[in-house]
């Protein structure tokens, strides 16, 4: 079944939502929770390790009740359905859309063109068992002999973020093996690994669903170039491995069968890191550990499926995503994990979400009159409230925030925890409570100032409060806990589109930046500077004279 294609403006929960927003748009929440002894217990849902309290967001019941009564209008339900069996819901592209197909249990079926893709998935994930297990344990040698020490994996996108931000997310639970992330086209980057590497001991993966990608194929054949200093072509098969749905491209760079890794067209570059793609991370933590990171993503996508609406986490995350960047205007989303394990995950959730919902045509073909993706940004706390925390409490901008925090620290560190977890609350009671003058005025009348000083600074020293919050609190960072919170987002991405009426599996925008770069180039390479404005003639001749 195709998605349901509802403008939400026409629906009649919008209408309500936009006449409520006026009741609701200078409530401060402090009142809200000074009246309603219940608040945090209503608005918090306790789901296996996760704890998630959206209390400190600026709504109430009635805005809760209207939103999903929008969820509703806009058939949510019947999308969730789709997504889950396998229906072309990625219509631009003619593709179903499977990434929760990759951590579905063995007995499970799902149908893409009538065939049950589980069997076939499995039968990957032995491969990379087998593969992760001979290259750990050393009984899979390099081309001398010697068994690997470093990994490199070389992709970009979807083909690096994920398995990059769980290979260091997962550090703790991390075997001896090195690994290597080369990304970017910039031989600077792929120099720099090189030059830590020994090519007897490295493997190295290379990562592209379609193996037509510059920056991808470019780093590959520089790799190659350097590893044939010093082994002959024939060894290729022992150091370089590929993830691909493009089996001849890749046997053309001179990889073996046998050393291929499939993905499926139904699987979404920034979706992939459960499949194949995520073959670094199977080799860093081992294949059990990457299953136990599939099977958390597999219990987020059991609740997200099932669980009511009004108690389902992504579902309700996003419609409060919703709920400020439609109503409020609010145009970006901090997330701040307190765990510095977590130090590349809102990089890698920039893809997932802005990748996705970064759209501006409906899935009616026609240009939307309402705001659609959000920008997100975020650094772990406590170094990023020395950072731009400023701005959140005192800046003019409405910036709602994901505090995600894990009670348990790994190494057990208890004085270092206690004061990590006493941030990660406090900034979220700040957030909200603000300052008043009152409270700020006693503040000051107890430093030694006069009353004119007092009365000359205060203005500064108040905080409104009414930050927006979700806190997500979670047991302990394990490989499950971090599949649970991938796929959160991932649902929540899913959620937003279909309530914006937009495709969020396609990714023309990004294709855009590769035909460009490719005309480009081509003048770069035959000293032309053909059909371009001035300013582009300008600086391709600035190039050419300094390079
Ligand atoms: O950046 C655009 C994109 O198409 C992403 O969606 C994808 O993750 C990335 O390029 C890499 O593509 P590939 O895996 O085909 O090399």
């Amino acid at each position: 079944m195709a998605l349901p294609k509802i403008n939400p403006t026409t629906t009649k929960a919008w209408k309500k939502l936009q006449e409520h927003f006026h009741d609701i748009e200078n409530v401060h929440m402090k009142d809200l929770f000074a009246i309603d002894a219940q608040r945090a217990e209503d608005f918090t849902i306790a789901w296996e390790d996760f704890y998630v309290d959206y209390s400190k967001n600026r709504i109430t019941k009635e805005t809760k009740k209207l939103l999903l009564d929008l969820a509703k209008e806009v058939k949510l339900d019947e999308a969730i359905k789709s997504y889950f069996s396998g229906d072309i819901i990625n219509e631009t592209e003619q593709r179903a859309v499977l990434h929760t197909a990759l951590r579905a249990q063995k007995s499970d079926k799902v149908y893409v063109n009538d065939i049950n893709v589980i069997p076939e998935v499995f039968e990957v994930k032995e491969k990379i068992k087998d593969f992760s297990h001979s290259i750990i344990s050393g009984a899979r040698k390099g081309a001398t002999g010697r068994a690997f020490t470093d990994i490199v994996n070389i992709g970009i996108g979807g083909s690096d973020l994920g398995p990059a931000m769980v290979v260091d997310s997962l550090q703790f639970y991390k075997n001896h093996l090195n690994t290597h992330f080369v990304s970017n086209v910039d031989g600077d980057h792929v120099n720099e690994v090189i030059k830590k590497l020994n090519p007897e001991t490295t493997l190295f993966v290379i990562v592209s669903k379609t193996f037509t990608t510059q920056e991808t194929l470019t780093n590959a054949n520089t790799i190659r170039d350097w590893f044939l200093k010093s082994f002959e072509k024939e060894t290729i098969a022992k150091h370089f491995v590929a993830v691909s749905t493009n089996i001849e491209k890749v046997q053309d760079f001179g990889i073996e069968k046998d050393n291929i890794f499939p993905m499926w067209d139904w699987v979404g570059g920034r979706f992939s890191l459960w499949s194949a793609v995520g073959l670094t991370i199977s080799l860093s933590v081992g294949f059990e550990n990457f299953d136990k990171l599939l099977s958390g993503a597999n219990a987020m996508d059991r609740h997200f499926k099932n669980a009511p609406l009004d108690s389902n986490i992504p579902v309700v995350l996003g419609l409060l995503t919703v709920w400020y960047n439609n109503f409020f205007k609010a145009e970006s989303e901090a997330v701040i994990p307190y765990s510095q394990y977590l130090n590349q995950f809102a990089t890698y959730l920039q893809q997932g979400i802005m990748e996705s919902n970064g759209k501006s045509i409906d899935r009616n073909g026609n240009r939307v009159n309402y705001q659609t993706g959000t920008i997100i940004w975020g650094e772990p706390g406590t170094n990023s409230q020395h950072a731009f925390f400023q701005l959140i409490h005192q800046g003019t901008k409405l910036i709602p925030a994901d505090f995600i925090g894990f009670a348990e620290s790994l190494y057990g560190n208890k004085d270092h925890q206690d004061k990590l977890i006493s941030n990660f609350i406090a900034q979220t009671e700040a957030l909200m409570n603000g300052k008043t003058k009152e409270e700020a005025t006693t503040e000051l009348q107890s430093s030694n100032l006069s009353e004119a000083g007092v009365e000359k600074l205060l203005p500064y020293k108040v905080f409104e409060g009414n930050k927006p919050t979700n806190t997500i609190f979670i047991k302990k960072l394990t490989p499950e806990s971090l599949g649970k919170i991938i796929a959160m987002y991932e649902h929540k991405i899913f959620v937003q589109g279909i309530i914006w009426n937009i495709f969020s599996f396609d990714q023309f925008g990004v294709e855009l930046g590769k035909q460009l770069a490719n005309s480009i180039l081509q003048d770069i390479k035959n000293n032309t500077i053909a059909n371009h404005d001035a300013s582009t003639a300008n600086l391709l001749n600035f190039y050419k004279n300094k390079a």
